[in-house]
């Protein structure tokens, strides 16, 4: 049985596996399928049971199977759909209300480096050396902006690109800057690729020889959408964690736990800072009404 998921509180992650438990998530042999953790920690954090996630990518439907264990309704999209319950759409022409979604995830294609399907729409026929593929990327971001609910959150899980002979092409950070016209930075985790071409050792070896290096991590972007109203209102007093018994799932990934300045000694820092206007949906007070 693979490993439990437990709650990351560094911006380092790292997964044994792309599924976790003795259920499947996804399909661990579909060719670019998030890890299963990654989504169960996004999960945790910033929604609810019953609240609806929604993945306009969904591939081999991790998005989909993770929501579905926690108890969140899902809705998955895709040009190529693996499995019945993913709907054949465009990303960038959800069929989709306005403010629907609580919590979208997107796993797009990093360039060329795979190949989905035939369909000329496919985001994978866009090279990122070319500014095709960040016009398609601004469509979908727009999209995803246009069925999220204010307030809410949405996380871009993504990878710079390097070929042999052609410039490094920094696609996390000109997707960054894209989402930030519309959203609110929150955070910025690098996820450790566990690739299996990187096991190979004459794939270092040519890095070393060409000067080059390979991509070791992945990004995952966390952005909140605004709330012109609520934040005009303010921040409210500070939450209390939702999280299902937080100390035991954090004391798994780091025993060697930070002190913040001026705590007592050995109480951990639990939850995301507290900068002024932020509100990390995941930690909210029970009882309260939840976040729009
Ligand atoms: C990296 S995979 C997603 C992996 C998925 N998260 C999983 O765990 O299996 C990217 C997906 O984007 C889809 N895709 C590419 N362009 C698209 C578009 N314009 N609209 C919808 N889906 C698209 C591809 O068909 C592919 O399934």
């Amino acid at each position: 049985m693979a490993q439990k998921p437990t709650i990351l509180t560094t911006t380092l992650w790292d997964f044994p596996s792309q599924q976790y438990g003795d259920e499947q998530q996804g399909d661990k042999n579909y060719k670019g399928a998030t890890p299963a953790y990654i989504l169960w920690n996004l999960l945790q954090r910033y929604t609810k049971p019953k609240d609806l996630v929604i993945d306009p990518m969904a591939g081999s439907g991790t998005t989909l199977d993770v929501a579905r264990d926690l108890g969140r309704r899902a809705l998955g999209y895709d040009l190529q759909p693996t499995r019945p319950d993913i709907f054949r759409c465009d990303a960038r022409k959800l069929p989709l209300q306005d403010e629907k979604a609580s919590f979208v995830f997107i796993d797009p294609p990093y360039s060329t480096h795979l190949e989905y399907s035939d369909d000329p729409r496919c985001v994978g026929k866009l090279d990122a050396q070319n500014r095709d593929y960040y016009e398609a990327m601004e469509l979908v971001i727009a999209e995803i902006d246009r069925i999220l609910r204010p307030g809410r959150y949405m996380a871009l899980y993504v990878s710079d690109s390097f070929q042999k002979g052609r410039p490094f092409c920094p696609i996390g950070f000109d997707l960054f800057e894209i989402m930030r016209k519309r959203f609110e930075p929150v955070d910025i985790i690098a996820v450790t690729r566990r690739n299996k071409n990187l096991e190979k050792g004459n794939w270092h070896a040519a890095a070393v020889e060409g000067n080059y290096f390979l991509r070791g991590f992945n990004y995952l972007f966390i952005m909140r959408k605004p709330d012109a109203a609520r934040d005009r209102r303010g921040p409210k007093e500070v939450a209390e964690p939702r999280i299902p018994n937080p100390e035991s799932a954090i004391r798994h990934q780091n025993p060697r736990t930070e002190e913040r300045p001026g705590r007592p000694a050995g109480q951990r820092n639990i939850g995301p800072g507290r900068a002024p206007g932020r509100r990390p949906g995941g930690f909210k007070p029970s009882g309260r009404k939840p976040e729009r």
